[in-house]
């Protein structure tokens, strides 16, 4: 056991690793525990009956960022569910780092997929089963063990605040007015999320790019009730029939989108930096394999990693009208719906896109039926600079820890606040997760690997001692 003793708290030189390295092996068995218990609290934001159990997140949060070391720990009220906000400032005149996480989830559903209940956490294989466990809980509290860490041992070399909010998962928008209240508070010198995912345990990687997200929902109105399909069928615009053809003709024989518009602002990528992206280690059998699937599709005339990374795509994200129930019931549904997600690149923007979905879709539909588009939520994308200070910490961080150099990548899912971030508050996020692609997050079974846990508390203590080394 480790003994903490006293000494001046920001000796940029010294290599506290070692000393870290043995507090987490000491302390992993009660680290995981508490893991656990925030993993047991069902906090899905976008179920609101479960209002209360949100609430229940935010306040464990609360606690263990107080425990942990934390000076000021507030719990901020929004219009929706809470923000936690916390702070350790040792010397003014040193970099804040802040920290973002999320300590909502995605649903569950659908609950008969999974193979363990996904709020009772469970290990196996070396893999913490849980709904979150990657997907912001399990990857946002090795910041908080990583700050306990240094805290305890006395090495923590520059200020830290914490802001982990309970929203991300339904589009973050009272983050959104809170980062505009609050730009003093939450002065800093760079943002540090983990969030996003890795190549692999063997192939470390950081993010620099993120998609932006439009997300639509469509609902198309036939009759004016369900009709008998063997009465009417035929002879009246089936809305389920119309919703599907409409949504065929959003792709074109090469994968492309057909919004006209959609492309405008896209930026194209030079011939190095596709050749640069495409370096990272790829294997199309093992990802179909994966996903048991036979062969793949996308956009014609770029590979997978350009596809997710780096181009705009739509997708259909659910799909309903009619009866769905058991067995058959012979009926012409009134209406039909769909959710419709685009992710963009740079430098296209949510709104315009928003707007020209929404134009194109309502001159899609026949006279028959009547077209209504809402806007659901949407975000910027973001690209994040490598040649920071932060960045370059980052990757050394990596190169110590585990013994390679990361691989700059760009992922395709979307955390829009990042770009609010550097519109707002001027600053730059370092993107730096240890979730994997196979991790399975917003879908059954989530899972996150004990190892990747543990490296990661390592990865980011190391991040903040070359970032604090003068
Ligand atoms: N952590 C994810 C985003 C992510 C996952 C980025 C994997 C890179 C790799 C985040 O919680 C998320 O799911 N974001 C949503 C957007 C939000 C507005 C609902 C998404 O990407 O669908
Ligand atoms: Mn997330
Ligand atoms: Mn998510």
């Amino acid at each position: 056991m480790l003994i903490p003793h006293k000494r001046k708290p920001y000796l940029a030189f010294t290599n506290f690793l070692p000393m870290i390295k043995e507090y987490i092996q000491s302390n992993q068995q009660r680290f995981l525990d508490e893991l656990f218990e925030l993993l047991r609290i069902p906090s899905v934001s976008a179920d609101s009956r479960l209002k209360a159990d949100v609430r229940k997140a935010a306040e464990y949060v609360v606690k263990k960022l107080k425990d942990a070391g934390a000076d000021k720990v507030e719990l901020c009220e929004t219009a929706g569910h809470p923000i936690v906000y916390g702070e350790k400032i040792i010397n003014a005149s040193l970099p804040t780092v802040l920290v973002y996480g999320h300590y909502d989830v995605q649903p569950p559903d659908p609950l008969n997929l999974w193979t363990s209940p996904p709020f009772e956490p469970v290990v196996k294989d070396g893999k913490i089963y849980a709904r979150g466990s990657c997907d912001d809980k399990g990857q946002f509290y090795m910041h908080i063990k990583a700050f306990e860490a240094m805290t305890k041992l006395n090495q923590l070399p520059c200020n830290i605040k914490f802001m982990i909010e309970g929203e991300e998962e339904v589009g973050s928008d009272n983050l959104g007015t809170f980062v505009k209240e609050n730009k003093s508070k939450l002065k800093a010198d760079v943002i540090l999320i983990s969030d996003t995912s890795l190549i692999s345990l063997d192939t470390p990687s950081i993010t620099v790019g993120l998609r932006g997200l439009s997300y639509m929902e469509v609902e198309v109105t036939g009759p004016n009730r369900d009709l008998h399909s063997g009465v009417y069928g035929g002879a009246v615009a089936n809305p389920a029939n119309v919703l599907s053809k409409m949504i065929a003709s959003l792709h074109d024989e090469n994968g492309r989108v057909t919004i006209p518009g959609f492309y405008d602002k896209v930026a194209e990528l030079t011939a190095a930096e596709r050749e640069a992206l495409n370096k990272a280690p790829f294997n199309l059998d093992n990802y179909k394999k994966e996903l048991d699937i036979e062969d793949i599709r996308g956009e014609k005339g770029y590979t997978t990693l350009e596809r997710t990374g780096t181009r705009p795509t739509l997708d259909v994200n659910g799909i309903w009208g009619g009866y769905t129930g058991e067995g058959a019931k012979t009926v012409l549904p009134s209406k039909a719906y769909a959710k419709i997600s685009m992710r963009l690149v740079p430098n296209q923007n949510n709104h315009e896109i928003t707007e020209l979905f929404t134009k194109h879709f309502e001159s899609l539909a026949p006279k028959s039926v009547k077209v209504k588009v809402t806007a659901l939520h949407g975000g910027e994308p973001a690209v994040t600079p490598t040649d920071s200070k932060a960045f370059k910490a980052a990757s050394k961080a990596f190169e110590e820890v585990w013994g390679k150099s990361p691989i700059p990548t760009r992922d395709g899912g979307s955390i829009p606040i990042v770009s609010l971030f550097k519109k707002e508050l001027g600053l730059d996020t370092v993107l730096m997760g240890f979730g994997l692609d196979s991790d399975a997050i917003h879908s059954p079974n989530e899972h996150y690997g004990i190892k990747n846990f543990l490296i990661g508390i390592e990865t980011i203590v190391a991040f903040y001692k070359h970032y604090s080394a003068k």
